[in-house]
């Protein structure tokens, strides 16, 4: 058939449903169409449901052949992905797994790594048995540095972490001698955080941007984007990134940085209000789907769906402390743990500040863990009712 021709008939008789059905009937007819069809202008949705119904066929001779014919040639990565997936469901014919390898050392690429991890140690990872586990039942206050006070949690317990970390050198309660020594801190604690937290939960940390005083009018100030670095650091903890989150506040409650370009209007000068804060969501790494941590609870806890924040942008007042310079707003707090947490969950806050987290995951019937260095904090927080470990 002509090249044009071919385009013709294929486009009005060639459905998925059509390669679906190629697919499920095994037969050398069927596999040498599928073959035909991989060679023949298609587009690419279609096609790729065509590798993937090679795959299920079983003539592993011409499967085999097609793949080392195929794919190493530059093409789609999604092609390329589901010639991959055929190696990893015939794997236990050798030549298969070796063709597997062959191919994710050719393409050494994230999706092929994640979907070996996935195939093959997914399904053994059992989640633990909480009935059986040492759990943390009350409310618990941890005093002292998160890095050394997380030690006492066992592993894998707590499903869930919010916190806001100490802003770099922004307000008095932190003190680092220079940046990187900061984030090396935030990224010890956050492998603590990832080592206790239960396989496949969330950990959600709230960061901004922050300035530095500058030493002297010669000298220029530096912001420093945390959120930004915050991504590197997590991926090294062992989390992987889902979702951002952006945090709106009325713009009356935020310093005025635009007073000095609406004097002079001279451009370079302009310096917006910033009216946002980060929550970046994280899930820790692990080989299974989510669905396996959901299908540990019963539908009765579902959320009702009124009132759902259907967007990533979340208006909320921050909220001003006498005691505290940067409390959560309760209302933060609450949507997270709607959103990221079930009742009766361990959730912790590692650097627990005035205790708001804590606050509202016992009003919403989780259990709060808090964890907090500094005395005068500790002293406010022992006023209310919570346990050391
Ligand atoms: C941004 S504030 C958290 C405020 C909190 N979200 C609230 O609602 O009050 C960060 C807190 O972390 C505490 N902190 C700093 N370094 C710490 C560490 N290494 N271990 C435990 N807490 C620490 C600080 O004392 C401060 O109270």
């Amino acid at each position: 058939m002509q090249n044009s021709l071919k385009r013709i008939y294929y486009k009005n008789s060639i459905t998925i449903e059509y390669i679906k059905q190629l697919g499920k009937e095994k037969s050398e007819e069927n596999l040498d169409k599928l073959l035909l069809f991989y060679n023949s202008v298609l587009p690419l949705d279609i096609k790729r449901e065509v590798v993937s119904s090679i795959g299920r066929q079983q003539n592993d001779k011409k499967i085999y052949e097609f793949i080392i014919e195929e794919g190493f040639k530059k093409t789609y990565m999604e092609l390329i992905y589901q010639m991959f997936r055929t190696t990893l469901y015939k794997s236990d014919n050798f030549k298969f797994q070796e063709l597997g390898n062959r191919l994710l050392s050719f393409y050494n690429n994230e999706v092929m790594y994640k979907m070996h991890e996935f195939f093959f140690n997914g399904k053994n990872i059992k989640l633990p048995d909480r009935k059986n586990e040492k759990r943390i039942i009350k409310a618990t206050l941890l005093k002292g540095d998160s890095e050394q006070a997380l030690l006492k949690i066992q592993d894998k317990t707590i499903q869930l972490i919010f916190t806001s970390p100490p802003y770099y050198n922004a307000r008095m309660y932190s003190d680092y001698t220079s940046y990187d020594s900061y984030l090396e801190k935030m990224y010890s604690i956050l492998k603590q955080c990832n080592r206790i937290l239960e396989d496949g939960r969330f950990i959600i940390i709230n960061v901004s941007p922050v300035i530095t005083k500058r030493p002297g009018r010669e000298f220029e100030s530096i912001r420093y984007p945390i959120h930004f670095d915050f991504h590197k650091i997590l991926e090294n903890a062992g989390f992987y990134f889902i979702d951002e989150i952006i945090w709106i506040k009325p713009e009356c409650t935020v310093p005025n940085r635009i007073a000095g370009y609406l004097q002079t209007g001279m451009p370079l000068s302009y310096k917006p209000n910033c009216i946002t804060e980060s929550l970046l969501v994280y899930r820790k790494k692990t080989s299974f789907l989510l669905d396996k941590n959901i299908k540990l609870y019963s539908r009765t806890l579902a959320n009702s769906i009124e009132k759902t924040d259907t967007s990533n942008c979340w208006y909320i007042s921050p909220k001003a402390d006498k005691k505290h310079p940067a409390v959560f707003p309760e209302e933060l707090c609450e949507k997270v743990l709607k959103y990221y947490s079930f009742k009766g969950d361990i959730v912790l806050d590692p650097f627990a500040g005035s205790g708001t987290f804590g606050k509202v995951s016992k009003k919403m019937k989780r259990v709060p863990v808090l964890c907090e260095i500094n005395k005068e904090y500790i002293k406010k927080l022992e006023e209310e009712d919570y346990d050391d470990l």
